[in-house]
């Protein structure tokens, strides 16, 4: 796998650490993901006990009228993690709709969380904006939050590495840890570390914001060639740096943010920004070196990615095996917390 220069830095990290991240499957993966989260998990697998999340139930709960869209991208979000370099013999690889004790985690953990405490949450009062879910919120929607603590407390997570937006709910599964605790009367859970992704946001093409599938302004793993030219050459530079010889302005620009976040030279990229500070360097010049360097980072991923696309069996097999291994352990967490409500348990079926 070819790797950009800066390896992602992994602060914080103990090797008893249990990772757990994961995606929503609404699409394919693009260069925002790869430099946010997923070149972490690739080094985090050989550190720490790893699972990685294909959170089908959650996409659900904003895309109940495009079922489709979401099942149909199950495979897709595998083929993407397989072919940046997570190794399903490192990272387990789990369907959430195939732990269906993470629903029952769900609905107990939802007596402990208040529909007032779900509304204040930044996270999910952004996301009802964005959705125009003002008027009307699925239940379902409102609650992710409740079905996320499940997921992270369930798999037994000790860290979330992850992008700002995802600290609220990091929260939010705290709350519920310590009031699970407080009924059992001892630690049955450890806090949740939010690890903040280091990459930072990676800026869409156009500049306007962060790079993202429904803006339509990423590059996404799987674009060929001729796509990935085309959306550098439409890149946001700097609006006034109108002839070669003008200075430049670095600060916003984003031919500069995918050099510095892909560019295996970063020296020669200082080199670069010092001189179009100056003046003299033609947007021109510092586009085709991001073709290049996109170009040959991607092509390995979209061959292999397209390689394992062919072979939708392949795929099911490390998401059932994935799936299999995780679902162990949140059976053992489940019975904790059912424990903990003083459910009564059944003898088994004679
Ligand atoms: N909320 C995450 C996203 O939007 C997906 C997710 C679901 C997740 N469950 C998780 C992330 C548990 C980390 C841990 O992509």
């Amino acid at each position: 796998m070819p790797m950009p220069a800066h390896t992602v830095l992994l602060p914080d990290i103990s090797t008893s650490d249990v990772v757990l991240t994961g995606d929503r499957p609404t699409g394919p993966l693009h260069l925002g993901h790869l430099a946010g989260s997923l070149l972490a998990r690739v080094e985090l697998q050989n550190v720490v006990k790893q699972t990685v999340l294909v959170a089908d139930l959650q996409a659900l709960t904003d895309n109940s009228g495009e079922t489709a869209k979401v099942r149909g991208s199950v495979l897709g979000l595998v083929a993407d993690y397989l072919a940046v370099g997570i190794d399903p013999a490192k990272s387990s690889i789990c369907l959430q709709s195939g732990v269906p004790e993470l629903a029952e985690l769900t609905i107990l953990m939802m007596n402990l969380v208040t529909q007032s405490r779900l509304e204040r949450n930044p996270t999910i009062k952004t996301e009802i904006a964005a959705r125009g879910f003002e008027a009307s919120v699925p239940i379902g929607f409102i609650a992710y939050p409740v079905s996320q603590a499940a997921d992270l407390l369930g798999f037994g997570a000790t860290l979330c590495p992850s992008g700002a937006d995802q600290l609220p709910l990091v929260e939010q599964t705290n709350e519920i840890a310590r009031a699970i605790n407080r009924m059992a009367d001892k630690k049955v859970f450890d806090e949740v570390r939010h690890l903040r992704s280091v990459a930072g946001r990676l800026p869409g093409i156009d500049g306007a914001g962060k790079a993202s599938k429904s803006a339509g302004n990423a590059i996404n793993l799987g674009d060929d060639a001729a796509r990935i030219r085309d959306c550098v050459m439409a890149m946001y530079t700097d609006p006034g740096h109108l002839r070669v010889e003008d200075p430049g302005d670095v600060v916003g620009n984003v031919v500069f943010a995918y050099l510095d976040a892909f560019d295996p030279h970063p020296h020669e990229v200082a080199g670069l920004k010092e001189h179009y500070v100056m003046g003299g360097l033609g947007d021109m010049v510092l586009k085709r070196r991001l073709v290049g360097v996109l170009s040959e980072m991607l092509e390995p991923i979209r061959s292999e990615r397209r390689r394992l696309l062919d072979d939708p069996g392949y795929l099911l097999k490390v998401l059932a095996d994935g799936t299999n291994k995780s679902r162990a352990e949140v059976k053992r967490n489940l019975s904790k917390v059912r424990e903990a409500f003083s459910i009564l348990e059944l003898p088994p079926a004679a």
